[in-house]
């Protein structure tokens, strides 16, 4: 293992969705600020009228509280416009009725998909003269009426969107602050059923009432709607709301990117104890299928959403969604975990480095158990049926929930989990396991980079966690193309007992003239079961082609690193890190000095090059980029295998480029670290200027 250096911080994470939803907001247009400004001056709309009396807001809570009520038993699921449209013109009602369609056609409805909702920007910019809300001709020329009936004639409910507060938060349409009673009517005489209700331009005006007002004004209203409480969690409404609303946001917003979503599940999953039937936690919508992620990470979104009995509201216009998208979408044996009658939160049994366990109890005794790696490498993760909290019993069915399959275990569920996955299991003390194969841990292990021209050592290893003998058991390791891939000891035995291994040694050779990089082998397991059932798993190993520098003076930025981690926006060559997307960056200056050469990294940021043994020393010019206006403090580290060998000392944004320099004879690889000299990294561009390296 290398050694590792903690980059980040809670508080660090928070700051990257608040930036991003930032960049989210700026790219649409509006104004950005932090959701706790988001709020303007105080305005003396008269609050309108409960029907019958005017009742202060909370004399009425205490008096009636209008929860439990039978709505959400389980967590809503649905659709919501926002994270594939936010306000731009698809947002529509061909959209609408075409996700309504599709709900019906492609069995999402039938899967317990059963909201449609419209988020910001369905309305005018101002009310009528009566002081009702009027529909945007433009997206909604049949009104909203006649877009919930035709979501109603599908079977399905329709939801609708406004602010606790005098405007929205794209400031598109009016928010309901002062009109409450009248806007829940017009809603109830539209047919809504469900409300999402949000916490922008709030003047001031505490939470808590604010959202007791619109309770109060939707029972008044006498139809049932369910109520999303929409305040970013900025007031704990998860300590007075299960009264209020069915859901509560618990963050600021999500975006399609994984630190956005892993972020929000940190803070969401610790509140497991404040869920339960009628009244969630809601991490905020689904990103999956809106591109920003790779399938895997979407799977990992959708698992941990579903185990933390989170609403289910597809984010993503279905009517160009792939198959992979609708494949998540659809699996209905993840989506009975979220929908589970029990309505248990998953909790967090470990979290250790990036590997996180979670399990959550289930109506018929079982358990599920998610083996999420957060990490950008293959990790092994495992836990025990009894941690996970079930009976003691002599084995356990464990059904894979991505898979579809089943396997039988003695007690233990672990396994490799690929970078940025998750292994979803149901677990059940079912005494018919002997049926199921046993199940197999495989992995691999002393995967580091392999040099282009010469041989690595790979060791694969197979445990057999069930009770009963994995019989014929065969292991493959296969290369890309042209590498060549041996055997060193025994790939298979006829019969692996259980709780024994298969331990196999492989050499690794890249086909000459490989391009340094990464690569994948896989690594496949065969057996069968002791009643003859056939069982094959695959695994990827990611592997790095590798080089050193050739003899001579390189820049870092021309050579080939082997792995590059950073806060913000990818590493960029000859650039400053700029934004959040590849080359975005500005030609690199410190203190007004322009460099031609180097590397636009921001902290937290870790760069490795493979040095193999061949270079001698490192040098660079670092510090802060001109692109911050003279903002962020950081520290420039420089690492030869385990020992650090240069360091920079704090330098801030308006502080000239420093010349940092190492010896690094004998190293196999150095690490470029930054860091955010203990301030959060907030416009930490931080600058590897004229980086090179003597070999
Ligand atoms: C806030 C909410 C989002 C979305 C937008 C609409 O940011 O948290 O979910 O509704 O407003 O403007």
């Amino acid at each position: 293992m290398r050694p590792h250096t903690p980059l980040t911080t809670r508080r660090a994470r928070r700051r990257v969705v608040a930036a991003l939803s930032a960049a989210f907001l700026c790219a649409a247009g509006m104004t950005a600020l932090p959701a706790t400004a988001r709020t303007g001056d105080a305005t003396d709309t008269p609050p309108d009228a409960p029907p019958a009396a005017k009742t202060s807001a909370g004399a009425a809570a205490s008096a009636t509280p209008r929860l439990p009520d039978g709505l959400a038993r389980t967590p809503p699921m649905g659709f919501n416009n926002w994270n594939s449209t936010h306000c731009g013109a698809d947002f529509n009602e061909a959209m609408i009725k075409g996700i309504a369609d599709i709900f019906v056609a492609k069995g999402l409805k039938a899967a317990g998909y059963e909201y449609v909702n419209l988020d910001d920007c369905w309305a005018q910019k101002e009310r009528d003269a009566n002081g009702k809300l009027v529909p945007d001709t433009t997206r909604f020329p049949n009104g909203i009426k006649a877009l919930a009936d035709y979501v109603h004639s599908k079977g399905l409910k329709f939801g609708i969107y406004t602010s606790a507060g005098t405007r929205t938060c794209a400031q598109a349409m009016p928010g309901a602050l002062g009109h409450e009673y009248s806007d829940a009517q017009q809603f109830a005489d539209w047919g809504v059923d469900y409300l999402k209700y949000d916490n922008c331009n709030n003047q001031g005006v505490d939470a808590k009432k604010r959202y007791i007002t619109m309770r109060d004004a939707l029972k008044a209203t006498g139809r049932p709607i369910v109520y999303s409480i929409c305040e970013w969690g900025e007031n704990k409404p998860w300590e007075w709301a299960a009264d209020v609303g069915h859901l509560w946001r618990t963050t600021g917003d999500i975006s399609d990117v994984w630190d956005s979503m892993v972020s929000i599940f940190k803070v969401n999953a610790p509140l497991a104890p404040y869920a339960g039937p009628g009244h969630w936690n809601d991490p905020d919508m689904l990103e999956v299928g809106n591109g920003g992620m790779t399938d895997t990470e979407y799977r990992s979104h959708f698992s941990l959403w579903s185990m933390m009995a989170a609403p289910l509201l597809i984010g993503t216009d279905l009517r160009k969604a792939s198959q992979a998208t609708f494949d998540i979408l659809d699996n209905k044996e993840v989506i009975a975990l979220d929908q589970d009658p029990l309505g248990k939160q998953a909790q967090v049994l470990k979290s250790e480095g990036g590997r996180w366990v979670l399990s959550k109890p289930l109506a018929n005794g079982d358990r599920a158990v998610a083996l999420f790696n957060e990490t950008d490498r293959p990790q092994r993760i495992g836990t025990t049926a009894k941690e996970a909290g079930l009976p003691q019993a002599s084995g356990y069915r464990l059904r894979d929930l991505w898979k579809h399959e089943d396997t039988h275990t003695a007690g233990e569920i672990a396994g490799t989990v690929p970078a940025h996955g998750t292994l979803v299991y149901r677990v059940s003390a079912d005494r018919q396991w002997p049926q199921y194969p046993p199940a197999l841990d495989s992995g691999a292990d002393g995967v580091d980079p392999v040099e282009v021209g010469s041989e690595a050592r790979i060791a694969t290893l197979t445990r057999n966690l069930g009770r009963t003998p994995a019989r014929d058991v065969e292991v493959e390791l296969k290369g890309p193309q042209g590498w060549r891939v041996e055997p060193v000891t025994p790939t298979g035995t006829h019969v692996l007992p259980p709780g024994k291994e298969l331990a196999t040694a492989w050499k690794i050779s890249p086909l000459a003239g490989t391009k340094p990089g990464p690569y994948e082998l896989t690594f496949t397991t065969d057996y069968r079961s002791p009643r003859g059932q056939r069982v094959t798993q695959t695994l990827a190993v990611p592997v790095h082609a590798v080089q050193a520098p050739p003899a001579g003076t390189s820049y870092a930025s021309d050579l080939t690193w082997v792995t590059a981690t950073n806060g913000y926006g990818p590493v960029e060559r000859d650039r400053s890190v700029g934004g959040p997307q590849a080359g975005d960056g500005t030609p690199i200056s410190i203190g007004g000095v322009p460099f031609a050469k180097g590397l636009g990294a921001h902290a937290p940021s870790e760069i490795t090059y493979y040095t193999g043994g061949q270079c001698a020393s490192f040098a660079a010019q670092v510090g802060v980029d001109d692109e911050t206006a003279d903002q962020g403090t950081v520290t420039f580290e420089v690492w030869a295998d385990g020992q650090r060998v240069a360091e920079s000392g704090k330098l801030t944004g308006k502080d000239p480029a420093k010349a940092v320099s190492a010896a690094v004879s004998g190293a196999n690889t150095v690490r470029l670290v930054v860091q955010d000299a203990g301030d959060g990294f907030f416009y930490d561009h931080a600058d590897w200027a004229d980086a090179k390296f003597t070999c």
